[in-house]
This record gives C-alpha cells, sequence and structure tokens, in this order.
C-alpha cells in the first residue's frame, strides 16, 4: 500500500445560501482544492463526491458527472463516482479516494462533499434526514433524528450522570470556537444561560444542542507521497484510515450511549497510524448534537466511558485543554451540510498541521482526528493525519 498524502485543500463558507446553486458551491471548492494543491485539471485522474440527499434537497442526482463536467474535466471522462452515507458521505468518500491512491490505481484524485439543504421547508428537511434511519421501526413512528439522539442522550444520563449543563457547554465551546471561522456557519458566541433556555427540539434537547441545516462543501486533493513534492513542500499524511458500520435502528444495539462503529473504526485507524488515542494533538468530532460531541470523545478513547461529560466541564476539550476538540466550530456552529462535512473536517486537520489555520491555530500540533458519523451511528469514518515533511 502506498502513502497517501493530501495536498490540496478548499472549501465554501457554510451557511444559508440562498444565492447559490449546489453545483457551484461543489465547483468553487473543488477550484480552490486543486488552486492549493498546484495542479491543473489534466492531473485529475478521478472524482470521488459525498453527498447524501441532493435529489429530495434540489432535485439532482448523479452529482459526480455534474461536477466533473461543470469543472471542465468532462473531455477527459475521468471515472467520476458518488458515495452515499447519510451524514458519512464526505468521510466515506474520502476513504474511497484514500483506497484509490493507496492501491496504486489512481494518483491525483479529488474528493470533495457537498449538501444544499436549505432550499426546502424546515419539515422537508427534518424528513429527509430521517431516510436515514430504519424507515420500518423508527421513522414511520415518527421518529426524527434530534429524537433518536434525544433518547441517547437520556440513556447517557442515566447511565453516568451526564447533564444538561455539560451538553450545554458544548455548545458554549463550539459557538466560541466557531467566532474564529470566517467560514462558519454561527460564528457567535452564545451564554450557557442562552443554551439550556433555548426552544425544546427534543427533550432533553434544544436548539443550541442541535447542528444546524445547512448549505455548503469543501474538497480535497490526495496524492501519493512520492509524488506529493511535484506538489507542495507541506504534504498532509493520511496515517490511519478506518471505516465501520452498526445496525441502522438504535433499538438493535448493544448500548445507545456508545456508537460501536466507532470504536471499531477508531481502533482500524489507530492500528493503521500505530498510534494511540493519547498521541492524538486535536480532533474535529461529529458533534451532529452536543450529547454526540461527548459520546464521541468517550469511543474514540480520549476518555474513559461515561467521563465524557465531566471532560467538557473540566475544560479538557477546550482549544487549550488537554484534547482541543473541534476548534473550527464543529458541526453544531460550523454549520453541518451533511455531505461536505466529512471532507470539511479533513480540511481543519490539513490546515492545523500545515499552521495555515489563521487566528484558530493551534500551537505545535502533529497528529490530527476527524471522525464522521451517518445517522445514529450506522456508519462511521475516522481518519488520521499527520505532517508529510
Ligand atoms: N443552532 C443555532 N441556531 C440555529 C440552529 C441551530 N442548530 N438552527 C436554526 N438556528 C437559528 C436560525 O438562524 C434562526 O435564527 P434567527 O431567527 O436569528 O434568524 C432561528 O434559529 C430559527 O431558525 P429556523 O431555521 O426557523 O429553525 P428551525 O426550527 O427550522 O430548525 C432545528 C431548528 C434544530 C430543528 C434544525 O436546525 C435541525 O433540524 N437541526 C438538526 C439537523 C440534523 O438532524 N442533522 C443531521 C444530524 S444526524
Amino acid at each position: 500500500m502506498r502513502e497517501v498524502a493530501v495536498i490540496g485543500v478548499g472549501m465554501t463558507k457554510f451557511g444559508e445560501l440562498w444565492d447559490r446553486s449546489l453545483r457551484s458551491l461543489g465547483i468553487e471548492a473543488g477550484a480552490a482544492a486543486v488552486n492549493d494543491a498546484g495542479i491543473e485539471g489534466k492531473d485529475i485522474d478521478a472524482l470521488y463526491v459525498g453527498t447524501m440527499s441532493p435529489g429530495r434537497f434540489v432535485r439532482q442526482e448523479h452529482m459526480a458527472p455534474i461536477i466533473s463536467e461543470y469543472s471542465g474535466l468532462v473531455d477527459r471522462h475521468i471515472p467520476a463516482t458518488r458515495i452515499e452515507s447519510a451524514c458519512a458521505s464526505g468521510g466515506i468518500a474520502l476513504r474511497e479516494g484514500f483506497m484509490a491512491v493507496a492501491s496504486g490505481l489512481h494518483d491525483i484524485v479529488v474528493v470533495g462533499g457537498a449538501e444544499k439543504m436549505t432550499d426546502v421547508p424546515g419539515s422537508v428537511a427534518t424528513d429527509t434526514l430521517g431516510m436515514a434511519a430504519d424507515q420500518e421501526w423508527e421513522a414511520a413512528f415518527g421518529i426524527t433524528f434530534p429524537g433518536l439522539y434525544a433518547m441517547m442522550a437520556r440513556r447517557h444520563m442515566h447511565e453516568y450522570g451526564t447533564t444538561k449543563e455539560q451538553m450545554a457547554m458544548v455548545a458554549v465551546k463550539n459557538h466560541k470556537n466557531a467566532t474564529l471561522n470566517p467560514k462558519a456557519h454561527f460564528p457567535r458566541e452564545i451564554t450557557m444561560e442562552q443554551a439550556l433556555n433555548s426552544t425544546m427540539v427534543a427533550d432533553p434537547l434544544g436548539l443550541f444542542d442541535c447542528s444546524p441545516v445547512s448549505d455548503g462543501a469543501a474538497a480535497v486533493v490526495l496524492a501519493p507521497l512520492e509524488r506529493a513534492r511535484e506538489f507542495t513542500d507541506r504534504p498532509v499524511v493520511i496515517a490511519g484510515s478506518g471505516q465501520a458500520s452498526d445496525t441502522i435502528a438504535l433499538h438493535s444495539r448493544r448500548d445507545i450511549t456508545t456508537t460501536d462503529a466507532t470504536v471499531a473504526a477508531a481502533r482500524m485507524a489507530y492500528e493503521m497510524a500505530g498510534i494511540e488515542p493519547k498521541d492524538v494533538d486535536f480532533a474535529e468530532v461529529h458533534d451532529c448534537f452536543t450529547i454526540n460531541e461527548i459520546i464521541a470523545t468517550e469511543d474514540l478513547g480520549f476518555f474513559k466511558k461515561g467521563e465524557g461529560g465531566k471532560a467538557v466541564e473540566e475544560g479538557r476539550t477546550q482549544r487549550d485543554g488537554e484534547i482541543p476538540v473541534n476548534v473550527s466550530g464543529g458541526l453544531k456552529a460550523k454549520g453541518h451540510p451533511v455531505g461536505a462535512t466529512g471532507i470539511a473536517q479533513t480540511v481543519e486537520a490539513v490546515l492545523q498541521l500545515r499552521g495555515d489555520a489563521g487566528k484558530r491555530q493551534l500551537k505545535d500540533v502533529e497528529i490530527g482526528l476527524t471522525h464522521n458519523i451517518g445517522g445514529s451511528g450506522a456508519s462511521c469514518a475516522v481518519h488520521i493525519f499527520k505532517r508529510g515533511w
């Protein structure tokens, strides 16, 4: 297997981008990544696009050839493949691109993620997202994603004494982090009082426990490390890649306070990278709901099971804590255009490792981790990044 490096990154602003089309967002992010890598269209061997439900959101399926065509690559007839795995579409597209380069099948691969969610009414967005739950056992009875994560939160509170205050602290932290990110959907601070008193969405989760419905796109360019220096003197190596699955329906799970797909994907990624959780300097984790940041930091091995809430309270996941989590603002405040999220997490990891993260740059970071979940945890991708120079 060849070592694979990220040689270019790009992303659009996240938010309610009513004046933009899905394809224009994809092209903007892709062009930014291609320019950052210093490559040209003729260098690109293949394209992967992670997107969850463009058919429902903007009535356009078949997204990968469209992105290839509107990027000016149509005459080259490169393979262009769309990946769908609910909110993990981006992270799993990255893994597909990684495998294509690692295997030697392709050299220069562009992996993008995009979603345009705000052109439909909120009820349609909620219904569309709900299609990633089990239709026969969950969605048919009216459960939504906030509802599923609310059940996970209730059980976590019951088993481990996790509190609403600790979940609110995740939101306050991530909103504060987003003030340093010009691409964030909500680059504004919130107070504990606002978080705790926000409109109830699905008890115990209020508005500020939820990631928003967002538009946006992100892209990266991959190359074998042995060729990366033709393009950049700061390639970032994908040191570990893990992917795992689980039951879609929560009731079939061994334990709904853990996402076993995270545990399995993380184990795979740590093993490939030859590191342990304590070696990770910062992480972008899938905080689609505040409870899931707490669960993820336990399942990724940063904290013992049941201690994720306490760790937030003790400031251990703050920018200046022992393991900064979601310094980009996370899904909560940077935004969550579902198919784009896994790639946007990668963009953040690469910018931090290159020292290009501007005002939100962390000091002395060498290893970054990204964690991208589909639905309530039926699919998961974990990637580990380190400097390649
Ligand atoms: N966090 C912070 N602020 C939010 C927000 C969020 N998640 N969602 C909306 N807002 C803000 C809006 O900007 C708006 O503010 P304004 O009045 O100052 O302009 C206000 O809250 C109302 O926005 P609106 O779009 O009417 O909210 P909504 O009630 O339609 O949707 C949620 C709110 C929480 C239901 C929606 O964001 C949601 O469904 N989130 C979860 C998405 C999801 O499930 N993703 C998949 C995860 S697996």
